[in-house]
């Protein structure tokens, strides 16, 4: 692992505190510092997380509500914001986490010159343009979680239909994290075959047109069932952040699913949308340009013009 493996996380409700213990149970950084405005709240979470570090790696976790306890971190990470309430969505949240974002990000960036900024906060991909607007930072320095999560959602889908364990899912969803995202079933594969020519054991193909167009709108409506069920989704954005944020500091030249802004990449240019990048201790380093089918490049379009959609809105 990187020297410096500070990691600081902005906001401790349930998807910060989640990422932390997440960070803290992989190892994923030796220094964890959780930031919350709210002091109490996240004193409280520091103290719970702390307490249970006997029981995992080397990392260390500190915080409360001193924002210079960012300084010098090398990768930071930023889930505050307004949430998603049932019946909103992503992109509703636009306004209120976009003045959320410009309010701290400049702070942030003095205190932590050197960091890798992810944006977990939503909408994400609206949030990794604006921030480029907020400060001035090379673009692979700014990235959101983007779709890392909702393919893991379509690999563990993907896996439960056909058998096979997750890790041996290659599978991806591309796209605006919202709505609009679609998976890239051009270029999934389980083990070495290609996805679409998969059959189960009475050599009956699985993953048909209707199968996966169930899967996709099962991946697109899985934040919607677990708000409604219980208020907000925390654990598996909590792993996704901390696999990006190690990612980064081992420099592992990782290819994950994020977003940033893409230009002249499909026909789109100037909106921030997940498809597959390298990520190491620069953040994107290289994005890397997929082959798509048709129906997908007008998907991959689609969703472009959601985003573009939003921006025009918020005047950014
Ligand atoms: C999720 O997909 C709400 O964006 C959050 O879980």
């Amino acid at each position: 692992m990187n020297e410096n493996s500070k990691l600081a996380i902005i906001g401790a409700g349930s998807v910060g505190s989640s990422l932390a213990y997440a960070a803290l149970i992989r190892g994923s950084a030796r220094e964890i510092v959780l930031y919350d405005m709210d002091r109490a709240k996240a004193e409280a979470e520091v103290l719970d997380l702390a307490h249970g570090t006997p029981f995992t790696g080397a990392g260390r976790i500190t915080g409360g509500g001193d924002i210079e306890a960012v300084a010098g971190a090398r990768v930071v990470v930023i889930t505050a914001g307004a949430k998603q309430q049932p019946g909103q969505t992503r992109l509703d949240l636009a306004g209120t986490n976009v003045g959320i974002l410009a309010s701290l990000l400049p702070r942030l960036v003095e205190l932590a010159p050197q960091a890798v900024f992810i944006l977990v906060t939503n909408p994400c991909d609206v949030l990794t343009v604006a921030a480029q607007g907020i400060v001035d930072l090379p673009p692979g320095r700014i990235l959101s979680s983007g779709t890392l999560l909702d393919s893991a959602r379509l690999r563990w889908l993907i896996a439960e239909r056909a058998e096979v364990s997750a890790a041996s899912v290659h599978a991806a969803i591309i796209g605006e994290h919202g709505d609009s995202e679609f998976p890239l079933w051009s270029q999934a594969k389980i083990g070495s075959t290609p996805l679409l020519e998969w059959t189960n054991s009475a050599g009956e193909q699985v993953f048909d047109a209707a199968e996966r167009a169930r899967l996709h709108e099962e991946v697109v409506g899985s934040a919607y069932k677990v708000i409604a069920g219980k208020g907000a989704t925390n654990y598996a954005i909590g792993l996704s952040g901390a696999r990006i944020v190690e990612a980064i500091l081992r420099d592992e030249k990782a290819v994950l699913t994020v977003s940033t802004v893409l230009h002249n990449y499909h026909g789109v240019d100037g909106v921030a949308l997940s498809v597959p990048a390298i990520v190491g201790k620069h953040g994107v380093e290289r994005i890397l340009y997929v082959p798509m089918d048709e129906p997908e490049s007008v998907h991959f379009r689609a969703s472009a013009d959601a985003l573009h959609a939003s921006i025009a809105t918020l005047g950014i």
